[in-house]
This record gives C-alpha cells, sequence and structure tokens, in this order.
C-alpha cells in the first residue's frame, strides 16, 4: 500500500517533472569514489525527465559523477535495441548519448537471445557479477542499486510487473521474463523482480495524467489492494511524484 508520506503530488506536470529530476540529480550526487548503479524504465514519461536530466536545465547535470554511474534496466520489451519500442534505444537517445558514462558501465537487457526466458536468465547473471561483493558481503539475496527510476500503468503496473500475471509473484529471481503483457505494447518483457525493486536504495517513480489516477488511488487506499503498485514498498528512500491534471 502506498503511504502518503511518499507522495509528491504536483499541480501541473512541468512541476512534477522538475521535482522528479531534481530527486534524481540529488541521489546520483553520492560522495566519494565508489560506484553509482542506477536502473531505468521505459514507456513515455521518462523522455521529458532524460532531457531534464542531459540538458543541464536548473544546474541539474552538473555535479553529478556520470563517470561514476552504472546504468541498468528496470525493463525491456524483447525487440531489437534499435526498435522504437526499446526501452534501451530510449534511453541511449534521450539522455546516455549526451552524457559521459563510459560504454562498458551501460548495462542494456540482452534482447538477441533465443527467447525472453534465456533473456532473463542471461541479465541476472550480468546482475549477480555486478552486485557479488555487495550481496556477499551483506549477506543479502538481491542486489541493492543506488537509484530505481519507475513509471505506473494505468492498470497500476510498474516495471513490467502486471497484476495478476506470474512474474508479479517471482520472489527468489532478481530477473524474469513475461511472455503475455496483456496490454499495449503487447510485446514479451523482459523485468527485474519485485524483490529487487523493494531492495533500492532509492526509488523514483514518476507517475503523470488522469488515467492512472483510479490505479494510484486504489494503492494508496485499499491495504489488500494487489495492484504491483501497492506492493512496492522498497526498504530505502520512495518517492512517488505525481501530478493527475492532463
Ligand atoms: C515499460 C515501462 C513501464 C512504464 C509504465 C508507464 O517498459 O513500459 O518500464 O513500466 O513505466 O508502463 O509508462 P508511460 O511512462 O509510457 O506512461
Amino acid at each position: 500500500m502506498i503511504s502518503r508520506d511518499t507522495i509528491h503530488d504536483f499541480p501541473n506536470v512541468e512541476a512534477a517533472y522538475a521535482h522528479a529530476a531534481r530527486r534524481i540529480a540529488t541521489a546520483l550526487r553520492v560522495p566519494g569514489s565508489q560506484r553509482i548503479t542506477i536502473a531505468l524504465s521505459g514507456g513515455r514519461s521518462p523522455i521529458k525527465l532524460f532531457e531534464l536530466l542531459r540538458s543541464g536545465s536548473e544546474g541539474l547535470s552538473k555535479d553529478i559523477p556520470w563517470e561514476r554511474v552504472v546504468v541498468c534496466w528496470v525493463d525491456e520489451r524483447f525487440v531489437p535495441m534499435d526498435h522504437p519500442e526499446s526501452n534501451f534505444g530510449l534511453a541511449r537517445k534521450w539522455l546516455l548519448s549526451s552524457l559521459p558514462i563510459p560504454e562498458e558501465q551501460i548495462f542494456p537487457m540482452p534482447t538477441d537471445r533465443p527467447s525472453p526466458e534465456q533473456s532473463a536468465q542471461d541479465y541476472e547473471q550480468t546482475l549477480r557479477g555486478l552486485f557479488a561483493s555487495e550481496v556477499e558481503s551483506a549477506a543479502a539475496n538481491f542486489p541493492r542499486f543506488d537509484l530505481v527510476l519507475l513509471g505506473m500503468g494505468p492498470d497500476g503496473h510498474v516495471a513490467s510487473l502486471f497484476p495478476g500475471k506470474p512474474a508479479l509473484d517471482e520472489r527468489k529471481r532478481w530477473v524474469t521474463h513475461v511472455p503475455e503483457p496483456g496490454m499495449e505494447p503487447n510485446i514479451p518483457r523482459i523485468t527485474l523482480t519485485l524483490p529487487v525493486l523493494n531492495h533500492a536504495r532509492s526509488t523514483v517513480a514518476l507517475v503523470t495524467g488522469s488515467k492512472k489516477q483510479p490505479a494510484f488511488q486504489e494503492a494508496l487506499t485499499n491495504p489488500r489492494s494487489a495492484l504491483p503498485a501497492a506492493l512496492l514498498a522498497p526498504q530505502g528512500d520512495m518517492a512517488w511524484v505525481t501530478c493527475f491534471t492532463d
């Protein structure tokens, strides 16, 4: 169930985007020299956010130690990277192509495997390599991203965890696959699982548009809601940045 004190609601989308971008910039300004791990969502919402982060408007992009940032994905559609529906392609176009993040620190979900299932297994191995030392030392079972960027669909899905689908119930795997999302784009998906999302150090979920308000309200008010947005309860800092006026 969404906790009211994690909600930052705004009267217009520009203010919501600006706030979300500032939050992300703050989460990325980690002092020191260690790497900073982020996981990006796709869809349309991040585009304006990426533009704000990339453009350095409001001084956002400066002081972010991009050279220390390691980029992963929250989810991906099982399409080639140059496909219009590719979340990697979206981030590359609107954000990554303009930032000094070393190529070897960018880890797209593979979509050239024989199946989404194989892609999910391979990505999990990639993440297990990336987070090996942290998971061992923390004796945790899940990786802890410094920042996870989420959206939410009108059905209350986050990442590619859709209501009532088996992927939402996965509690052991770090990455799983969704053969039938059941909503547009109805393309098989690869997705981080709920335990990984709930392990994040900081999460920013950007939810805009009146169509999303009913699902958000259910996740906020119904303690028995099984919507993915209601099940999202990260251990770390959580910010739902919302604007429901169109
Ligand atoms: C995806 C996203 C997905 C997205 C929501 C909201 O691959 O589609 O990761 O979880 O965040 O569907 O999408 P919009 O931002 O387009 O409304």
